[in-house]
């Protein structure tokens, strides 16, 4: 049976887990959705996300409620009071202040600084994958998927490999306290370890200002744009918004990537003899994956996108992955092809002045995965308990939470 548009509900676990037939319906019947009863509204065709996106005035991103999860419970605001306040910075700041922390960030993720990462990332995946088993059953998620991002960023921004396990489980808190979905004993923990991670930071912090290095925290503790520098708090809430937006995500697309190869041998066979065209398999995962899947932005005046009006006061949720897998934009849409000549067109990095600043970190360590994996890995499959592919329930981010493959390396 046909299902209409009312027969979906943007919350259900089961389209969080596979809204594509729900976002083609939505393109096709009903681009700017106003989910019934509430003033939100679902975007998902790709040029009306990307003149959201690009309409950043009347458009907001300062969703600070939201990333703080809520009305806070007194324990937690008890335990938060000891440590340094949560301040809007990058993604959670609107221009022009927005600006100032682009201006004093990006140049620590620069394309050609991320280029001089490469090296150093090859070590890493190598030194993952020596980890490995020869052969047989290997919980990949948490083995590779989880460790990679997580080693890289931690080496960028200068902590050292004693501290990965806290450094890991404070990303984790910090991505469950904007989850909206912590219970009040997550929610104490997520408080507690945001302190740890200040205290830690902020020593860090002090640290690098006497003994600068080459490192991204160095970079924010010596950088003034027009002769302001970033307070702590500040510096805190970059370098937890660099943990939150980087680690799952890349986390997902390579979970995901290593799935596409299994469905698709043909793309694997192809990739092994061209290994050269290892980028646009990872574009075309990013576009078809889009693990950062939509964003909320607060309408600040009323206003019309397509024919529709949003009243001042209203959300609008653009659905990146939506239009990621827009007909009009990408011909057959819902699969990988190796020849597309678009594919650079994709928005999974977002649109606009909140564009992803670690574009070039992930795109890279993702090319340097896959082509070592795709050298050192013979053959990977499901493992046999494991045929069901398990979802993280978000309706933000959109990734497997589990892999477990049976594998032959070379
Ligand atoms: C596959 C990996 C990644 C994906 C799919 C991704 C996706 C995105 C998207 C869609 C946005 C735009 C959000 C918006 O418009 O509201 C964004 C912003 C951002 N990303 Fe990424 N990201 C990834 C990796 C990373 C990494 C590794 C870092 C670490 C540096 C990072 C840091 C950020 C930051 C700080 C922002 C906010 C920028 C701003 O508002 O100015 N991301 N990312």
């Amino acid at each position: 049976m046909n299902k209409q548009l009312e027969d979906f509900n943007f919350f259900d676990p089961e389209v969080v887990k596979h809204p594509f037939e729900f976002y083609e319906k939505l393109r096709d019947e009903a681009p700017i959705y106003q989910i019934p009863g509430t003033e939100m509204y679902l975007v998902t065709r790709y040029e009306d996300v990307k003149a959201i996106a690009r309409k950043h005035k009347i458009f907001s991103s300062e969703i600070n409620a939201l990333m703080q999860g809520m009305e806070p419970d007194p324990e937690v605001v008890a335990i938060m009071e000891k440590g340094y306040p949560t301040v809007a910075t990058m993604l959670t700041k609107d221009a022009p202040g927005h600006n100032r922390y682009r201006a004093i960030v990006n140049p620590a993720f620069a394309e050609g600084r991320i280029k001089k990462m490469t090296e150093k990332m090859a070590e890493i995946v190598n030194e993952l994958m020596d980890k490995l088993p020869q052969s047989g059953y290997v919980d990949f998620f948490h083995e590779f998927c989880v460790h990679l991002p997580v080693w890289v960023i931690a080496d960028a921004l200068g902590v050292p490999r004693s501290d990965l396990d806290k450094f890991k489980y404070w990303s984790d808190c910090a991505v469950s306290a904007i989850s909206g979905m912590a219970s009040k004993e997550d929610s104490i923990r997520n408080a507690e370890s945001q302190l740890e991670y200040q205290l830690y930071f902020a020593d860090m912090i002090e640290h690098r200002r006497e003994n600068p290095g080459d490192d991204v925290v160095s970079i924010l503790v010596n950088s003034e744009v027009e002769e302001e520098p970033l307070d702590v708090a500040e510096m805190l809430s970059m370098i937890q918004q660099i943990l939150v937006a980087g680690n799952e995500t890349t986390t997902a697309t390579l979970a995901a990537g290593m799935v596409h190869l299994i469905q698709r041998p043909d793309v694997l066979e192809r990739l092994r003899k061209e290994p050269d065209l290892i980028p646009i398999f990872v574009e075309e995962l990013l576009r078809l994956e889009t693990p950062s899947a939509g964003m909320w932005r607060f309408v600040l005046e009323d206003t019309e996108i397509n024919g529709v009006k949003m009243a001042k006061g209203a959300t609008a949720m653009i659905r990146w992955a939506s239009g990621n897998r827009d007909e009009k934009i990408f011909e057959d849409a819902e699969n990988i092809d190796l020849d597309r000549t678009n594919t650079d067109k994709h928005m999974a990095f977002g649109y606009g002045i909140h564009a992803c600043l670690g574009v070039h970190l992930s795109r890279q360590e993702l090319n340097v995965a896959f082509g070592i994996i795709i050298k050192r890995m013979k053959s990977w499959k499901l493992a046999e308990d494991h045929q069901e592919l398990v979802y993280v329930p978000s309706v933000l981010l959109r990734g497997l939470g589990e892999l477990h493959l049976e594998i032959e390396m070379a």
